[in-house]
C-alpha cells in the first residue's frame, strides 16, 4: 500500500500477462525475468503496450545456501532463475529484443542464512558476470541481491546481524557503479510477531504429554512444513513452575498439527496463554481456513497501545464466495 514504483521490482517464475500488464503501467522499477519464456512473454505484452520494460535477469549462481531445502533458492535442481552458464547468452537475446531495456542483475539464493558466507560467494560470482556484460556493452545498473537474512529462532542462535550482512557486501562492491537492491523480508518482520494460543486441554498419552492449543497449522505451517523451532512461553510468567516435556499441538486432524515436540516447558495449565515466537515472519501471510478454521485477528502492539489491524474472520465470510450447483 503506498509504494512508489520506482521502488518495486518484481520476481516470481510465474508471471502472468495480466501481473506483466499492471506491472508496466504501474511503471515499476524492474521485472527480474527468470526463464526465456518469460523474456519472450514479457517483449511481446510490453510491444502490444507500446512502451519499453525495464528488466534484469535472476540469475541463478548455484550455490549452497545452506538453509532448508524447501526454502533454498540458489542450486542448479531449483526452479528458480536462468542457470548461470546461460547468462550472458540470455542477456544478449535480452538486448536484442524491441521492448526491453536491460537495466539490473539479480540473484536470491535463499532464506533463513545464518551466515555471510553464501550471499558473498554468490555476489562474487555475479560480479564476475557484470565485468562479462559490461566488455560486451551491456550495462547493469541496478544489482539486486535479494533477501534471505536470517533470524535467531532458537534461544542460542546468533545469526548475523544486518550491519555484519552490510560490510561483507560492501567489502566486495567497493569501487563499483552500481545501485544496490536487497529484499529483506524476515530479518524485518519475524521477530516482531508472536502467535498468541490458549490451551484447550492438557492430555496424557501412552508415554507422552500433550498440550492441545486452539491456534493450529493453519494459523502457523512453518513448523509442520519446515519441522522449523518456534520458542513457546506461558504469557503469565511465574518463576516457581515444575518442567515437563510435552507435545505442543493443534486440534486439526493432522499427526502433523503441531508446534513442537518433546520440548521442555514449564507445565501448562488448561485455559492459559501461550506465545509461540519468532511468528511475523511467514506466519499469518502463509496462513489458510483449512478445516474452515477463521484466520486470528492481527493485533499490533506499540509500547503500551494496542489495536486490532485485521480483525478475526468469521464463518460467514469463509462460506460467502461458495455457491450450490444449480439444480
Ligand atoms: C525473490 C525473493 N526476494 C526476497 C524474499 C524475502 O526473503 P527473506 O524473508 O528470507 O528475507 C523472498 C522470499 O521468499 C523471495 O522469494
Amino acid at each position: 500500500m503506498g509504494c512508489p514504483p520506482e521502488r518495486i521490482v518484481f520476481s516470481g517464475v510465474g508471471k502472468s500477462e495480466a501481473e506483466m500488464r499492471a506491472a508496466l503501467e504501474y511503471g515499476i522499477l524492474m521485472f527480474n525475468v527468470e526463464s526465456e519464456p518469460e523474456l519472450v512473454r514479457l517483449d511481446r505484452v510490453a510491444g502490444s503496450m507500446g512502451v519499453k520494460a525495464p528488466i534484469a535477469l535472476r540469475i541463478n549462481p548455484d550455490v549452497d545456501a545452506h538453509t532448508h531445502p524447501k526454502i533454498s533458492t540458489g542450486l542448479k535442481r531449483n526452479k528458480f532463475g536462468i542457470p548461470h552458464g546461460r547468462a550472458v547468452e540470455v542477456y544478449r537475446e535480452a538486448a536484442r529484443r524491441p521492448n526491453l531495456e536491460v537495466v539490473g542483475l539479480d540473484c536470491h539464493i535463499g532464506s533463513q542464512l545464518t551466515d555471510t558466507e553464501p550471499f558473498v560467494h554468490a555476489l562474487k560470482r555475479v560480479m564476475r558476470l557484470v565485468k562479462m556484460l559490461t566488455d560486451e556493452g551491456i550495462t547493469i545498473r541496478h544489482l539486486d541481491l535479494g533477501g534471505g537474512l536470517g533470524i535467531p529462532y532458537e534461544e542460542d542462535s546468533s545469526p548475523p546481524l544486518p550491519s555484519a550482512y552490510a560490510d561483507a557486501l560492501l567489502k566486495e562492491l567497493s569501487g563499483q557503479n552500481l545501485s544496490l537492491i536487497l529484499e529483506p523480508g524476515r530479518v524485518i518482520a519475524g521477530n516482531a510477531g508472536i502467535l498468541v494460543a490458549r490451551v484447550e486441554y492438557v492430555k496424557r498419552g501412552d508415554g507422552r504429554r500433550f498440550v492441545i492449543t486452539d491456534a493450529a497449522m493453519n494459523d502457523l505451517m512453518r513448523p509442520t512444513l519446515y519441522d522449523a523451532y518456534h520458542g513457546i512461553l506461558p504469557v503469565e510468567r511465574s518463576f516457581d513452575r515444575e518442567e515437563s516435556i510435552v507435545d505442543v499441538v493443534g486440534p486439526i486432524c493432522e499427526t502433523g498439527d503441531f508446534f513442537a515436540r518433546d520440548r521442555l516447558l514449564p507445565t501448562l495449565q488448561e485455559g492459559e496463554l501461550i506465545a509461540v515466537r519468532s511468528a511475523g515472519a511467514y506466519g499469518f501471510c502463509m496462513s489458510s481456513n483449512y478445516n474452515s478454521r477463521p484466520r486470528v485477528p492481527e493485533v499490533m502492539v506499540r509500547g503500551e497501545r494496542f489495536q486490532v489491524i485485521r480483525r478475526r474472520e468469521t464463518m460467514e465470510e469463509i462460506l460467502a464466495a461458495e455457491s450450490l450447483f444449480p439444480e
